[in-house]
């Protein structure tokens, strides 16, 4: 489905009924990451998985797209899908999206799932890796950033099936969008202060073998959200919802269970 929000056209499902929960995928993928985590949830809440600009089959504006410009993109979308309040489940780059949602929209979030995230900015260092990544995108495509990234991404033991799954939905993806994000990406300011102010249900997963957000970086901010909750998937890297779908979904449903 689609809808014209924030003056752009934002693709999503929405899908179910009940408790509304949505989906904020990683870079550089889409909303197709969530298949396996849409269809376990289908059955049990309303289920809304956007992809976000510059990514699947949404508009590619030009960027950079600050953090806080997915989370207007996500608060109008829910505002035309007449949601006032949802479940915000993020996963590493959906992480940073569900601050600067939290730092905007705080009274629309029900319960916060933080998946293979930091709260910490960019540093030096990092800021200008994302440039030079944001260059190699639109000089040589998605298909090569999906091999420059694909080693970062997974577990070193991640199976030929979730490998090519993410190479593919990587490849899909407009270089332009993927630039976009890079750009944004190292905008974003450091929300660690945020933490202690949660006052939702939150829960959080980290894939052990992370080598992008280690279980540590997890630990940290698990220490400094009141009553949360981190759980470790063993077997899994950074992707921790493709690698470790069942144990993923198992643990998912039963946070949403307890609410
Ligand atoms: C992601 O998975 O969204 C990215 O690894 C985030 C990042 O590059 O910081």
């Amino acid at each position: 489905m689609e809808a014209i929000v924030n003056n752009i056209r934002l693709s999503y499902s929405d899908r179910g009924e009940g408790r509304a929960v949505l989906l904020i995928h990683a870079f550089p993928l889409s909303g197709a990451m969530w298949e396996s985590q849409r269809n376990m949830l289908e059955r049990h809440a309303r289920t809304i998985v956007p992809d976000l600009r510059g990514f699947g089959a949404s508009a590619v504006p030009d960027g950079p797209y600050p953090m806080e410009t997915y989370a207007d993109d996500i608060a109008a979308l829910l505002d035309f899908l007449d949601v006032r309040r949802v479940v915000l489940v993020g996963l590493s780059m959906g992480g940073y999206i569900a601050f600067a949602f939290l730092r905007r929209y705080a009274a629309r979030i029900e319960a916060l799932v933080l998946a293979d995230t930091r709260a910490g900015p960019d540093n030096a260092t990092g800021k200008a890796g994302r440039e030079e990544n944001a260059r190699f995108a639109e000089a040589h495509g998605a298909a090569a950033m999906a091999e420059k990234m694909l080693p970062n991404l997974l577990a070193p033991n991640a199976s030929s099936e979730v490998r090519e799954t993410v190479r593919r939905i990587i490849a899909e993806n407009d270089p332009r969008g993927i630039a976009g994000a890079l750009r944004g990406m190292a905008l974003r300011p450091d929300s660690t202060e945020l933490l202690p102010a949660i006052r939702v249900p939150t829960l959080l997963l980290v894939g052990q073998e992370d080598g992008l957000t280690a279980p540590d970086v997890m630990a940290d901010m698990q220490q400094r959200i009141d009553g949360s909750q981190l759980v470790e998937l063993p077997g899994a890297g950074h992707l921790s919802n493709l690698e470790q779908s069942e144990m993923f979904n198992t643990t998912l449903l039963s946070f949403l269970q307890r609410l």
